[in-house]
């Protein structure tokens, strides 16, 4: 019998250095770590941030690291073609390709966009199952879904990610899709910043009415995140973890993957 479709999570916003990359690669492990078979591809084909996370994982283990599991992956390169018509033609091949590959041999296909407004990021945003974004934690960060008044919280305009988000809903519901689900996660959060973080809270409890995303905690801003890039590991690969910090990071994943509510 055929497997299911592949649920597909894509990992986007429109702002550089926010956190898609690393998120999608702690989502990626975590899905991993519960027996599910996952794929990524990697359309940001200038940093080539999880496809070189990646890489790095299989260096660790070909290099005689303990054997840890891995999900198959591809970057997809935009097209350069010189005419627009041509370069949305080649992109929306290429990115059919990859899923074509991929599609009801695994359980997800996590797919991380580059922090600009590419066709091949709208192509995905149209498809997502699961839409994660993640939103730094400050006011200015809320710019990234709308204008909000930092003294009344009214939500003065929409930013153009918030509409291109709708217009992919829309896309879906006109093709029989079921709704997507919009995560925002709110990650990076520092930790001794209680006023800040109720300011951004109570705004975001306004923005999310509006917009219908839903809104979770997300990672806080560790060192632990960004140091094993290098081997290819999460903390979840971790067989022992000693310190507290490390012991609630593993937490923060494995609660930000059971929030994203992926399982029936
Ligand atoms: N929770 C965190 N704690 C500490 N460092 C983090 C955290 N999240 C991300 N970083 C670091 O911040 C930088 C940017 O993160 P990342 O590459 O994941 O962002 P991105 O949104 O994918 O960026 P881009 O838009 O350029 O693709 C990296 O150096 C990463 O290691
Ligand atoms: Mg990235």
């Amino acid at each position: 019998m055929d497997k299911k479709d592949a649920h597909i999570i894509v990992l986007g916003n429109e702002k550089g250095g926010t956190g898609k990359s690393t998120l999608a690669m702690h989502i990626v492990v975590g899905l991993l770590g519960l027996d599910k078979k996952v794929a990524v591809i990697d359309l940001d084909a200038r940093q080539k941030s999880i496809a070189r996370y990646l890489q790095n994982r299989q260096a660790f283990m070909a290099n005689g690291g303990a054997k840890v599991a891995m999900p198959e992956f591809k970057v997809v390169a935009q097209s350069t073609a010189s005419m627009i018509k041509d370069r949305e033609a080649e992109d929306q091949k290429n990115f059919q390709a990859a899923l074509d590959a991929f599609n009801k041999r695994v359980d997800y296909i996590v797919i991380d966009c580059p922090g600009n407004d590419t066709y091949l990021s709208r192509l995905a945003h149209a498809l997502a199952d699961t839409l994660v974004t993640p939103l730094n934690d400050s006011f200015i960060d809320l710019d990234l879904l709308g204008e909000v008044s930092p003294t009344d919280y009214k939500v003065k305009k929409f930013s153009l990610y918030t509409d291109m988000v709708w217009d992919s809903r829309k896309y879906r519901s006109v093709s029989g899709k079921p709704p997507m689900d919009w995560v925002v996660v709110r990650t990076r959060l520092a930790s001794l910043d209680s006023r800040n973080n109720k300011r951004v809270h109570d705004a975001l409890d306004v923005l999310q009415k509006r917009i219908m995303f839903r809104y979770v905690p997300g990672l806080y801003e560790r060192v632990i995140y960004k140091e094993m890039f290098p081997s290819g590991l999460t903390i979840l690969d971790l067989e022992k973890v000693n310190s507290l910090s490390h012991v609630a990071a593993r937490q923060e994943v494995r609660t930000l993957v059971e929030n994203l509510n992926l399982f029936e």
